[in-house]
C-alpha cells in the first residue's frame, strides 16, 4: 500500500471510530442490547429459552419490550430501520432452528430425569436441517443465530448446522450426514449430569471442578450407545468431540488416525461456535480472528482439511457487520451467499445504495469495522 493510500485509511479508521459506528446504529444492525432505542425495529424473531418465539421480527420495540429482554438476559439483538431492513435468510429456516431448539432442550431435560431420550424427534430435526441446508450456496451467519439467551441448546444446534455445512461441502453422503448431524446436536448430551454451579461457574475452574467437566464425553456415550436405534458412530461424535489430533484432547487422548471423521467435522463446529459465541466470561470472537486460530491450531490440534473448509462455509463478514472499503467509504453487509456478499453503503455520494461486491471487481474489503 502506498504511503498516502495508508494515510487515507488511517483518517477513515479514525474518522469512523467505534463512536461513529454507534450513530449508524438505527440502520440496520446486530447490536448490544444497551445501545438499543425505542422506536427501533426487530429484524429477527427472537426465541425464548424453549425454543418459541418470544417476540415476532417487525416489532417496533418499545421501552418495557427492551427491559422484559434485559431481564430474561438477552444481550445482542438484530434491529433495523423498518420492518423490511433484512432480506438475508440463515441456513436454515426459523421454524426449524425453533423446532431443533425445541427438541434438543427435550432430550435434556429428559436424559437428566429419566436417562433416556426421544431419539425419532432428534432424528427427525436431523432430516429437517438437512432438507434445508442441503440447498446449494448456503453460508453460516454466525451472529443470526445467536439472538437467543440460553447458551447450551443453541449451542447444540449451531455446531449441528455448522456441522452439517462442513460435511456437505467434505462430499459426505446424505446417511453419513445424517448420523453425524445427530451426534452433533447431542454432542454435549452428558452435561446434563454434571452440576450446574460449576457448569455456569464465571472465571476459572479449578482443576477438580475441570476434572469433573471432561467427564461429559464419556457421560454422553454412555446414554447414546444404550440406544441401538442410533448409530454407534453418532454415540462417537459425543465421545470423542473434545479429543485432538495430538492426543491433547479428553477424555481417551486419542490422536488423529483413532479419531472418527465426524468427530473431526464436530470438534471445529464446536470450537470455532464457542469462540464466536461471547459467553458470560469472555468476549465473542469475530469470525476472521476465529478461523485464523484454528487455522494456527491445525495440523496439531484440528483436521486441516476440515479447517480449510470451514472457510469457504462460514461468512467472514456476517450479515449486519460493517465494513471499511478500499474507496474508504462504509458499508455493512446486508446480504451473504458462498458466492457473493451484498453491501448497502453508510457514507458518500450513493449513501443508501446497495451493491454486490463481485459485480464491482475493483472494490474490496479493506477491514471489518464492528
Ligand atoms: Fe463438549
Amino acid at each position: 500500500m502506498l504511503r498516502r493510500e495508508r494515510k487515507d485509511l488511517e483518517l477513515a479508521l479514525n474518522v469512523y471510530a467505534p463512536k461513529k459506528i454507534k450513530e449508524w446504529g438505527h440502520i440496520m444492525r446486530f447490536l448490544p442490547i444497551d445501545q438499543i432505542q425505542e422506536g427501533m425495529y426487530l429484524a429477527r424473531n427472537v426465541l425464548g429459552n424453549d425454543g418459541r418465539i418470544l417476540l415476532v421480527k417487525g416489532t417496533k420495540l418499545t421501552k418495557s419490550y427492551l427491559q422484559k429482554l434485559k431481564e430474561l438476559n438477552y444481550r445482542f439483538l438484530y434491529i433495523g430501520e423498518t420492518p423490511e431492513d433484512f432480506e438475508f435468510r440463515g441456513p436454515v429456516s426459523d421454524e426449524t432452528y425453533t423446532k431443533a431448539i425445541c427438541t434438543v432442550r427435550d432430550s435434556m431435560i429428559r436424559a437428566a430425569k429419566y436417562q433416556s431420550l426421544d431419539l425419532p424427534a432428534v432424528i427427525e430435526v436431523a432430516d429437517f436441517m438437512l432438507d434445508e441446508v442441503m440447498e446449494e450456496g448456503v453460508v453460516y451467519n454466525i451472529i443470526e443465530l445467536k439472538n437467543h439467551s440460553n447458551y447450551t441448546y443453541l449451542h447444540s444446534v449451531n455446531v449441528g448446522v455448522l456441522s452439517v455445512l462442513l460435511g456437505k461441502a467434505l462430499k459426505l453422503n446424505r446417511r453419513q450426514l445424517k448420523e453425524m448431524v445427530t451426534g452433533a446436536l447431542l454432542h454435549d448430551i452428558g452435561k446434563v449430569y454434571i452440576e450446574n454451579p460449576i457448569l455456569e461457574k464465571v472465571g476459572r475452574l479449578s482443576a477438580p471442578e475441570y476434572e469433573k467437566v471432561k467427564r461429559h464425553p464419556q457421560y454422553g456415550f454412555d446414554l447414546l450407545r444404550g440406544h441401538p436405534e442410533l448409530s454407534l458412530l453418532s454415540a462417537h461424535v459425543a465421545y470423542q468431540h473434545h479429543e485432538r489430533a495430538d492426543g491433547s484432547g479428553y477424555p481417551r487422548g486419542l490422536t488423529a488416525e483413532q479419531i472418527h471423521y465426524y468427530a473431526k467435522i464436530v470438534m471445529v463446529a464446536d470450537s470455532y461456535d464457542a469462540m464466536t459465541s461471547g459467553r458470560h466470561y469472555r468476549e465473542a470472537m469475530w469470525s476472521h480472528s476465529a478461523l485464523a486460530e484454528l487455522q494456527a491450531a491445525a495440523p496439531e490440534k484440528y483436521d486441516p482439511k476440515v479447517v480449510s473448509v470451514l472457510s469457504q462455509v462460514v461468512a467472514l463478514y456476517p450479515v449486519g457487520s460493517v465494513v471499511l472499503l478500499n474507496n474508504m467509504e462504509v458499508a455493512t453487509v446486508c446480504d451473504v451467499t458462498l458466492k457473493k456478499i451484498k453491501l448497502k453503503l453508510l457514507t458518500g455520494k450513493n449513501k443508501g445504495q446497495k451493491l454486490e461486491l463481485s459485480r464491482n471487481s475493483r472494490l474490496k474489503i479493506e477491514r471489518r469495522l464492528s
